[in-house]
């Protein structure tokens, strides 16, 4: 592990019995509070990005957090992924399941491209939904995935595993286990 994966690691906070009983939530904001920890976290979810990348994709709401000045670090775009009902026009949508229920993640119709070499970026990967559904977003454009960044990955609940599955690389700055 390199000093700025200990340094993301240490600024992460347990908040145990959040949002419920039994679930420990990983705390993002004592990281974002510090300026070592924003540029660490930026850091390092650029680290791994393979050659140009024209648009980073990040997913409402934390994954806006990173998307965005991973982007600019990077010299691409950036687009919203977003849940229903918040952009404008049209939108093509993908559904996928949560532990209870259902989630669906919109997109813009023309925001990307065919052939577009396209960055997923977002705070935490934990049964991989989320990314896998913001994959099949980019399918229905055309666009091409190249890299999937994400700060966290939390190793026990198999996202990793399930991205491999569906022939989705991702890299996680540090995984919780
Ligand atoms: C959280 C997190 C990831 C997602 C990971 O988003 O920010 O986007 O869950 O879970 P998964 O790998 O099982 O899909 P959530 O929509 O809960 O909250 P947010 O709007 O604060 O980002
Ligand atoms: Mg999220």
């Amino acid at each position: 592990m390199n000093s700025r994966q200990q340094l993301i690691i240490d600024l992460i906070r347990d908040v145990p019995d959040w949002p419920k009983p039994g679930v420990v939530f990983k705390d993002i904001t004592p990281l974002l509070e510090k300026a070592e920890g924003l540029r660490a976290a930026v850091d390092e979810l650029c680290a791994q990005a393979p050659g140009p990348i024209d648009v980073v994709v990040g997913m409402e709401a934390r994954g806006f957090i990173f998307a965005a000045p991973v982007a600019l670090q990077l010299g691409a775009g950036f687009v919203p992924v977003r849940k229903p009902g918040k952009l404008p026009g049209r939108v093509i949508e993908q559904q996928f399941s949560l532990e209870y229920g259902h989630e669906t993640l919109t997109m813009l119709h023309d925001a990307l491209w065919p052939g577009a070499r396209v960055m997923v970026v977002d705070d935490i990967l934990a049964t991989g939904g989320t990314v896998a559904a913001t994959a099949s977003l980019l399918k229905q454009l055309g666009a091409e995935l190249v890299h999937v960044a994400v700060l966290m990955e939390l190793g026990f609940l198999n996202g990793r595993k399930a991205l491999d599955a569906a022939g989705i690389d991702s890299y996680s700055a540090v995984v919780v286990v």
